[in-house]
């Protein structure tokens, strides 16, 4: 039997360091105890290995970037869990695919545990400010994880608040940041922490974001659950929203559409995302991540962001350009007349919208005012790019089969060019990461051809291109 001691700081690198050197001398997982403590000179503690050493096995990455996240979750059985499943991953390569394996769902509700509690860490670390030293400025947060994840998360703080020095306190860990350097301490009990002056400026601002159309409690309290209300300023807010939702979400519907609020300016500033990707785990979560993007310009004169929307297990995920101006209002992709144009040869061809995840290359409405109307305006390739980001996320969770790139900007985004896409609608290419794509018109160009034949004919291509979906899928 030997005895694995896995250090409290860099777990993540110690346990594949220990799991590999294991599986090479062919140490199978009942003989071995997994423990988490203090980092010890010898990580093999008790124990050397009794057999020769055997080539080191290739491990799929996707099993890699499984358990370096899973080896900040809390429980105590993580790493054997983790080598159990490595163990058998050697004899049976495709396991890491396999929807309908118990361990590995286990495996992947810890990875979304921890993935959820980075997300929350994010969301939740408050800042208050401590006395000055020097030239810089100096603060303190207090923040209640329920995983290891204080150590993992220290890029991300260091990278978004690098102009400062702050401490960042929980019972777990204390991330310090001084003078650009990170280093961890041992956890602590909640400091005393003075009040901030921009305590306001929070609670305004979240209640500028909050939006009562949308109000939806049980959902709402599993994003910001109670516990960490009571170290959030703005959570003070809260109850008088809730109770004012539905007059407002009234008024909101009786007011004509105009152009988004300026949002508080300073706090958005401190709210722009990163080149980290969402830590949502799901496309509700995913949602509200989205509606406070500041990406690029768009969002400025949008009505709302509109995210895609689908089955969570989806065989097919289609992409258009962007929200039309019905989608703006409604904030659902594919509603108006190109939706419904959709929606009608979807239907001759046996496609189902509602196994299909639907979604758009660019989240936010793109146009020009004239008059009382808004023409729709084609995103340029930056902001296609800014909101590749979005995309990746919805991929990322729906993790579909195939992908019907509908039109340039689709195909743009998704391929890396949207040339030529009447000479490659009707064939397959392959994403970086494997997935397939298929390329097609996008229904509004059907809408817009302004001769017969020629519509006829697009028309006619577009079904084809649907059908060629349907037997894929099908096959
Ligand atoms: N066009 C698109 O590309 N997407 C929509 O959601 C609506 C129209």
């Amino acid at each position: 039997m030997r005895t694995i001691r896995v250090p409290e700081l860099d777990t993540a690198a110690a346990w594949r360091t220990a799991a590999r050197d294991l599986l090479a001398s062919g140490t199978s997982p009942g003989e071995v105890i997994w423990q988490y403590g203090e980092a010890q000179p010898d990580l093999f503690a008790g124990g050397t290995a009794t057999r020769p050493a055997t080539q080191p096995a290739s491990v799929p990455k996707s099993f890699v970037e499984l358990s370096q996240t899973v080896c900040w979750h809390s429980d105590p059985e993580r790493f054997a869990r983790l080598y159990a499943f490595l163990w058998r991953l050697r004899e049976t390569p495709g396991l890491m695919q396999d929807r309908g394996d118990a361990a590995l769902a286990t495996l992947r509700g810890l990875e979304k545990a921890v993935r959820r509690d980075k997300h929350k860490m994010k969301a939740f670390v408050r800042f208050r400010e401590i006395d000055a030293e020097g030239s810089r400025r100096r603060f303190a947060a207090w923040f209640e994880p329920e995983h290891h994840i204080v150590e993992p998360m220290a890029g991300f703080f260091a990278r978004r608040f690098g102009d400062m020095d702050w401490m960042i306190a929980t019972p777990d860990r204390t991330l310090i940041f001084t003078d650009g350097a990170v280093s961890l301490a041992p956890g602590q009990p909640k400091p005393d922490l003075p009040e901030d002056a921009t305590e306001g400026l929070w609670t305004t601002y979240f209640r500028n974001i909050f939006n009562p159309a949308r109000l939806k409690i049980q959902a709402m309290q599993s994003e910001m659950p109670k516990k960490y209300w009571r170290n959030l300023p703005e959570a003070a807010a809260i109850p008088d929203m809730i109770a004012s939702a539905e007059a407002r979400a009234r008024e909101m519907q009786l007011a004509t559409p105009s152009l988004a609020p300026i949002r508080a300016g300073r706090i958005s500033e401190r709210l722009r995302m990163t080149d980290d990707a969402p830590a949502a785990t799901d496309i509700e979560a995913l949602r509200r991540e989205a509606e406070g993007c500041t990406r690029c310009p768009l969002h400025r004169n949008a009505t709302q962001v509109v995210m895609g929307e689908g089955p969570r297990d989806a065989p097919l995920m289609i992409v258009g350009e962007q929200p039309g101006d019905q989608e703006d209002l409604a904030g659902r992709p594919f509603v108006g007349p190109a939706g419904q144009l959709f929606d009608e040869i979807a239907g001759e061809v046996g496609l189902d919208r509602d196994r299909v995840y639907v979604t758009n290359a660019v989240k936010h409405f793109k146009f020009a005012p004239r008059g009382k109307r808004r023409l729709h305006q084609r995103p340029d390739g930056g902001e296609v790019q800014a909101c590749k980001w979005w995309l990746d996320a919805e991929r990322d969770l729906i993790r579909p089969k195939l992908i019907l790139a509908m039109g340039a900007t689709a195909a743009a985004s998704l391929t890396g060019t949207g040339q030529g896409i009447l000479k490659r609608r009707g064939t397959f290419e392959t994403a970086a990461d494997g997935t397939e794509i298929l390329l097609t018109l996008h229904p509004s160009y059907l809408l817009r051809v302004p001769n017969a034949a020629a519509k006829d004919a697009a028309t006619r291509d577009f079904r084809a291109d649907l059908a060629l979906a349907v037997a894929h899928l099908d096959g």
